[in-house]
């Protein structure tokens, strides 16, 4: 291509986002307003399946409260899908704007409003494309922030029918400026699991320990052994994190209590170190509570894999940041030790997700994700849009 050629067509597919920008920041305004939690995102279900039907998109539901639809073209080929999280958070908003959060303690402090809108400008725009070969299957998916809706609608059969051939998701990114994208090769984000402890004995009067066992000492000592783990059993060079949230415990100052109670979550990049975390935490917490003489109780939930990103979609990622965005604006990052139920398609089917730049100091638009002033620089929008309308258009012509 010329660079007359690179920028006619930088230009039209951001004319095209562009021309749709006041209804992006109205749409995403409406659902700013009105927050539903994981699985209870009914209003949200009924706003997304009536501006489906405007754009000429029949859909159906899954799991519940996720909407999903499909756009064929005119020949048979690849079906890509493109993912936006639905739900809010139990949060309430701190921000003094026109489209606050209208429900008390809930807010969409984690930008899925603007995926809602950017997604389904994005159906907008590709509903008028005439696609040629190929299909789009827009999945809008609920409980992204429990973890459980990615599961439930691959359940469901989200991916069959017409199977899914890669999929594309993204999320919003306040520490980077809008215009801006950053994704990953290979891991993007780590596996997220969680774990309970509850150590008991029988409790006893806090002046005679020697007559009992103490589970508060004995706790102690667990919670500072798991730090071992990651400090002396993973390699170095390959990453986990063993974090303790929560202790509980204890009525009174001179009663040893019969439970304490602790819990927290393991993260890990390497699906090889993910699965011998649960054995290293159950040998640690026998080890100590036995030599203490007290007993143990360890449950332990595998929540998310890792997210891992297809290598063959970083060329199409690249082309679609320079057509859009123009040279320079994707960079590449280390990966995340958060969470992303995305992990369930990729576990599944070739995928990729990027970050989107929505910081802008003088807006107030780089408070971190899940933070009560949280909020997104509209500006976004339309690049958001325009990136997934470009990356699916090239998927489609480049297969
Ligand atoms: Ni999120």
């Amino acid at each position: 291509m010329t660079a007359l050629e690179i920028y006619t067509e930088r230009h039209a597919i951001r004319k095209e986002a562009n021309d749709i920008k006041d209804e992006l920041i109205s749409w995403r305004r409406f659902l700013h307003q009105h927050p539903e939690l994981a699985f209870e995102e009914e209003n949200t279900k009924q706003f997304i399946q009536k501006k489906l039907k405007e754009f000429g998109i029949e859909s159906k539901i899954l799991a519940k409260t996720g909407v999903v639809a499909l756009l064929t073209g005119k020949e048979q080929g690849p079906t890509i899908a493109l993912r936006a999280d639905m739900d809010a958070l139990p949060i309430q908003e701190e921000n003094n704007v026109p489209y606050v959060s209208t429900i008390p303690g809930k807010g969409h402090m984690c930008g899925h409003d603007a995926h809602i809108a950017m997604l389904l400008g994005a159906a907008k725009i590709l509903s008028k494309k005439n696609i040629e070969k190929g299909n789009v299957k827009f999945i809008f998916q609920p409980a992204e922030e429990i973890g459980g809706g990615a599961k439930a609608l691959i359940e469901e059969g989200v991916l069959d029918n017409p199977a899914v051939d890669a999929i594309l998701g993204l999320h919003v990114y306040p520490k980077l400026e809008t215009g801006k994208i950053t994704s990953e090769h290979g891991i993007s984000c780590a596996a997220c699991d969680f774990f309970e402890v509850e150590i008991h004995s029988e409790g006893g009067h806090g002046a005679h320990p020697h007559l009992t066992v103490d589970p508060i000492t004995t706790a102690a000592e667990v919670i500072s052994s798991l730090q071992h783990i990651v400090s002396r059993e993973i390699d170095p060079l390959s990453s986990a994190v063993v974090t303790i949230g929560q202790i509980h415990g204890g009525s009174a100052n001179n009663i040893i209590p019969s439970t304490v109670k602790f819990s927290g979550t393991v993260r890990t990049l390497d699906p090889e170190v993910r699965k011998t975390m649960e054995e290293r935490i159950d040998r640690i917490t026998k080890g100590v509570t036995q030599a203490h003489r007290a007993c143990y109780q360890l449950n332990y939930q595998y929540l998310f894999p890792s997210v891992t990103h297809n290598e063959s979609l970083i060329p199409i990622l690249e082309k679609t940041a320079k057509d859009v965005l123009g040279e320079g604006k994707l960079t590449y990052s280390k990966p995340s030790m958060g969470g992303e139920d995305f992990s369930f398609y990729t576990e599944k089917v070739p995928g990729i997700t990027f970050r989107l730049g929505t910081g802008n100091e003088a807006k107030g638009t780089t408070y971190s994700l899940h933070h009560p002033k949280f909020d997104v620089d509209e500006d976004a929008l339309e690049i958001g849009t325009a990136l997934i309308a470009k990356f699916t258009l090239n998927y489609l012509s480049n297969s």
